[in-house]
């Protein structure tokens, strides 16, 4: 059956006529052009000019990276940005809401709470797995987007990817798998099925394993007519020039990421069997991810003791069942052994 993708975007925003660039209006033929069309300044400073509003360049080399047609492709300014993206474009205000899986990633709640748009929190059991029957249960006509944060910030573990499929297959919205972590995870990415489901959105990020959180740079796969969709309503020049070139270079480098990625892999397993050893650490959850999530005897105070020494952990105790946890980012050698040593020496 076709799908209707009008269905899984505002009704408002379907006429809306996006703004076109002054560079959008003429097809490049190939020949240097005189440029005096968006008053820049036109002294050479190589960022003089505005960037590419489709990234086209950069889009061609990860559509070949991941695997995906270049016209699956949207780039934002960090997953941040498309995900305020996706609620804006999704969510009718005051009316439609947002479905999380608490504890979960932050920022799913506060770009729905800054559209307006209300929020449906259905936790995740106490394996923190997915809760399928309660979301199915739970969810309406207004249950606009579903995001499972794959693996999840801040348990760190990865779901059953069956029970994601189930969700994809049974959910009348968009689903977004957020695979912020993806490279670290033993999980596949559900990337290769990206063509079996009109209504999943797979997000990834340079801000983890890629080693660019500065530089801001977010993508977005989906079906040709979403992606459509999200270009209409982003402002024009999303992404800067000097990140479309880091990023560029750093496509050639993926031999040093995964060696990095390799790295970090056995400094957290070397964490985890150093934190198991700590009596005052109660529980070291699983993690398929570049942090680990600890379960303490009180994390105000443990956190307070690390500051002191010199080392900032994030206390994730406000997350719904997550109290007296502390989120630890694996870090370089050096700073893992003078972390470890510290616990070490914390009282009990
Ligand atoms: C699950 C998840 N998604 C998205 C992000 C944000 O990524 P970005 O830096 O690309 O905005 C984070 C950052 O911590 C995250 O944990």
């Amino acid at each position: 059956m076709e799908t209707d993708f009008n269905q899984y975007f505002r009704k408002s925003l379907l006429k809306l006529k996006p703004y076109q660039s002054a560079r959008e209006e003429f097809i490049n033929d190939g020949r240097k052009m005189i440029l005096l069309d968006a008053n820049e300044n036109p002294f050479e400073t190589s960022v003089n000019r505005y960037p590419d509003p489709l990234q086209m360049e950069l889009k061609s080399q990860i559509a070949i990276w991941r695997k995906v047609g270049l016209e699956q492709i949207y780039l934002s300014n960090g997953s941040d940005e498309f995900i305020s993206q996706i609620v804006m474009g999704s969510c009718e205000p005051g009316m439609d809401h947002i479905v999380i899986v608490p504890p979960t990633f932050g920022m799913y709640k506060v770009a729905a709470a800054t559209f307006g748009v209300s929020v449906k929190e259905i936790p995740l059991t106490s394996e923190f797995q997915l809760d399928v029957p309660s979301i199915l249960t739970a969810i309406n006509e207004e249950s606009k987007l579903l995001f499972i944060p794959n693996p999840n910030n801040p348990t760190g573990n990865s779901f059953n990817s069956n029970d994601i499929k189930t969700l994809i297959e049974n959910f009348k919205g968009l689903v977004v798998v957020d695979e912020a972590y993806v490279e670290f995870a033993k999980t596949p990415s559900i990337l290769p099925l990206l063509n079996n489901y009109p209504n999943l959105i797979v997000c990834q990020t340079f801000s983890k394993a890629q080693g660019m959180a500065g530089a801001r740079l977010g993508m977005a796969f989906a079906h040709k007519e979403l992606i459509s969709f999200l270009n209409r309503i982003k402002a024009p020049y999303n992404i800067n020039s000097l990140t479309l070139n880091a990023v560029l270079r750093k496509l050639k480098e993926q031999e040093q990421v995964k060696e990095q990625v390799a790295d970090l892999l056995k400094e957290r397993a070397l964490l985890e069997a150093a934190l198991k050893k700590v009596q005052w650490v109660e529980k070291c959850f699983p993690s398929d991810a570049n942090f680990l999530l600890i379960r303490v005897d009180n994390s105000i105070h443990r956190y307070k003791q690390l500051i002191v020494t010199g080392i900032v952990v994030r206390n994730s105790s406000k997350s719904l069942g997550c109290e007296n946890t502390l989120r630890i980012s694996v870090g370089t050698p050096k700073e893992n052994n003078i972390l470890i040593k510290v616990l070490q020496s914390l009282d009990n």
